[in-house]
């Protein structure tokens, strides 16, 4: 490891890489099995398509794809810790980050899983930043991958539609507070009290311990739609304000936001509520859907290939799922290869 040696560290974004699964899944497709239609889902989720892993792939392959590419993207081989954020593990057992690293060339660094579901991202890069300006280390990959498709209700057609599999991830290494890609003060919250919104019920000790046995329902992600819309759009423009003032930006500071790719309808209320341009959103919702853990970082790294996302803008990062969870921060963009 190369931990910080003296003066004020930051953790600084220095890679960054993504990965889809090749299986496209269209709303046609869906249509053939869901009682749902493709002008139904673009108008009230904005997604015209998404990616499933097949037989052989796991949320692990995914990461270790997207983590390959931002290693490559920061020119280098290795790092001092791998953080993943999932909610769809390989097993229940051990973590996926172990192995992940190990299929990315390194047996002996700390790795860990942190769950947060759609908020864990952001959550990670907390993680990831706080043990580089510790000290503790002097880089680390953070990687959100999920395959949500794995815990999908076939008959279920309000979350089977907005589901996508995917992957992205990003370098950090230790900097200055002031240079391009310098990460903010971070906003994180919870609120547990609400936490039956979004869960899958059975497959946990609360669910074994009760001695009840499981209908194969049990086992599938449930989601109430329309409060955790109503949540989403709430809980993410009061989390984006915090990090802005954390920041001493202004709204009128930022440039692009980057927020939870859930649905179009939330994004476009964020930017009402916040008071900004439906265009300072990034989005690429229309592609992937709702890619969980990896909605944020692959959303980050499509924005870089398409130009949509520049070094020097100011940008907000903005986080919102189960749990309820939430989570936003704020950087200046880097120069970064997208590969
Ligand atoms: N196709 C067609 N009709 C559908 C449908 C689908 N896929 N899903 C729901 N409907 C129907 C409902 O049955 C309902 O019909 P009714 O009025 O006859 O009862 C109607 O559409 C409205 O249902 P509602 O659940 O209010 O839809 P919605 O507009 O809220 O859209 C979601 C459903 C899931 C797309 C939306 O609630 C959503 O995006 N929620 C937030 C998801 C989110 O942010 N997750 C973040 C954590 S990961």
């Amino acid at each position: 490891m190369t931990p910080a040696r003296h003066g004020r560290t930051a953790a600084v974004l220095s890679g960054i890489g993504a990965w889809l699964p090749p299986r496209v899944v269209t709303n046609d497709e869906l249509a053939t099995r869901l009682d749902t239609s493709d002008a139904w889902i673009r108008s009230r989720t904005g997604i015209g398509q998404r990616h499933f892993i097949e037989a052989g792939m796991s949320t692990g392959s995914l990461a270790v794809e997207a983590g390959a590419r931002a290693l490559k993207s920061a020119n280098l081989d290795s790092v001092d810790v791998v953080v993943l954020a999932t909610t769809t593990p390989d097993q229940p057992c051990p973590a996926t980050a172990p192995l992940v690293a190990a299929r990315l060339g390194m047996t002996a660094v700390p790795a860990f899983d942190v769950g947060a579901v759609c908020a864990g991202f952001v959550y990670a890069l907390s993680v990831a930043a706080g043990l580089i300006v510790s000290g503790t280390v002097g880089n680390a990959l953070v990687i959100g991958a999920d395959a949500f498709s794995t815990l999908l209700d076939p008959t279920d057609r309000g979350s089977g539609v907005i589901f996508g599999d995917g992957a992205g991830a990003v370098v950090l290494r230790s900097g200055e507070p002031d240079e391009p890609g310098a990460l903010g003060p971070f906003d994180l919250g919870t609120d547990g009290e609400h936490a039956e919104l979004i869960e899958i019920p059975a497959g946990g000790s609360a669910q074994r311990a009760g001695g009840v046995p499981t209908r194969a329902d049990d086992h599938y992600f449930t989601m109430q739609g329309r409060a955790v819309f109503k949540h989403a759009v709430l809980r993410m423009t009061a989390s984006v304000q915090r990090a802005v003032r954390r920041a001493r930006w202004t709204m009128a500071d930022v440039d692009r936001v980057a927020a939870h790719q859930a649905n179009s309808r939330i994004l476009h209320a964020l930017a009402d509520q916040l008071g900004m341009a439906h265009e300072t959103f990034l989005s690429n919702i229309d592609r992937v859907g709702n890619t969980a853990a990896a909605s944020v970082p692959l959303l980050l790294n499509d924005a870089v290939a398409d130009g949509t996302l520049r070094p020097g803008q100011r940008v907000v990062l903005t986080s919102f799922g189960g749990g309820l969870a939430w989570g936003s921060t704020t950087l200046r963009w880097p120069e970064l290869d997208v590969v």
